[in-house]
């Protein structure tokens, strides 16, 4: 079943944040393996505090040499693997890509950061030449403001669009939600209105990636083309079923 990995050499740009956020919003109607490859084990952390879904489980003891075996035996047993990596280019880090049906980049609205993500991209085209096989991949443009649109962002949008590089429709905005989740536990639904602010506008942030996660997923099943977005082409690929 679909594997979708979270990856970016550079540290702090949200992939955690993002991946959890897939991760409680898929399990909502089914079964999600999260693998938690990063030494730090943040999302083994949060699974710890109350409220996490009881159809999402965590494999915290994912590392280098048994992280393909982990991706493994979790494509094998359910409907959704997401995969959280550390902020570096680790071999985990292209294992975690090989192993992948959506390589989702996550990067924040910098020059310096969309830097960080092209390297993050020629790691999965250098892992795709290795493995004969197209990868789709997206880059997440994340923590950007709901409101205001920046010049740099929009130039940086710009950038990646005539480099050829997919790009998630939705952005994840800068929420205070997004964070609260890590600190109190539980997924968005499920936080404390009289403590947190804009809920329901994160839950819908959060439901639109959720989304168009699954719409890729579904056009790279019925036979999209590399990195096809749906709404935008539909070329051939990919292998494994959407549930
Ligand atoms: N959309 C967002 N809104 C608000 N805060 C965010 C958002 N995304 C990330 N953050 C905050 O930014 C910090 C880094 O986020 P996160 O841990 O998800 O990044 P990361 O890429 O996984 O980092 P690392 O490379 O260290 O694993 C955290 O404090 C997190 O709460
Ligand atoms: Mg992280």
């Amino acid at each position: 079943m679909p594997v979708i990995s979270f990856i970016s050499p550079k540290g702090g740009v949200g992939k955690t944040t993002a991946a959890t956020l897939l991760a409680t919003q898929l399990a909502r109607k089914a079964r999600v393996i999260i693998i938690d490859a990063d030494p730090n084990r943040p999302i083994a952390a949060w699974s710890q505090l109350k409220g996490c879904p009881d159809n999402i489980s965590i494999v915290s003891d994912a590392n280098q040499e048994n992280i393909l075996d982990k991706i493994e035996e979790a494509h094998a047993t359910a409907p959704f693997v997401v995969v959280d990596c550390e902020g570096t280019a680790s071999l985990t880090v292209a294992y975690a890509i090989g192993a992948s049906d959506l390589v989702v980049v996550p990067t924040q609205g910098s020059q310096l950061d969309a830097k960080q993500a092209a390297k993050a991209l020629s790691l999965i085209k250098n892992t795709e030449r290795q493995s004969r096989r197209p990868i789709p991949h997206f880059v997440l443009l994340t923590r950007t403001n709901p409101v205001i649109k920046p010049r740099t962002l929009t130039s940086i949008h710009e950038q990646l669009r005539d480099h050829g590089v997919n790009l998630f429709h939705t952005q994840m905005h800068e929420r205070e939600a997004f964070k609260a989740m890590f600190s109190f536990g539980g997924t968005l639904e499920t936080l404390d209105r009289a403590q947190v602010n804009n809920i329901d506008k994160a839950i819908l942030n959060a439901r639109d990636f959720a989304s168009e996660v699954v719409d890729i997923l579904k056009a790279a099943q019925n036979g999209a083309g590399e990195g096809a977005h749906p709404s935008t082409t539909s070329a051939p690929m990919a292998s494994s079923k959407v549930a």
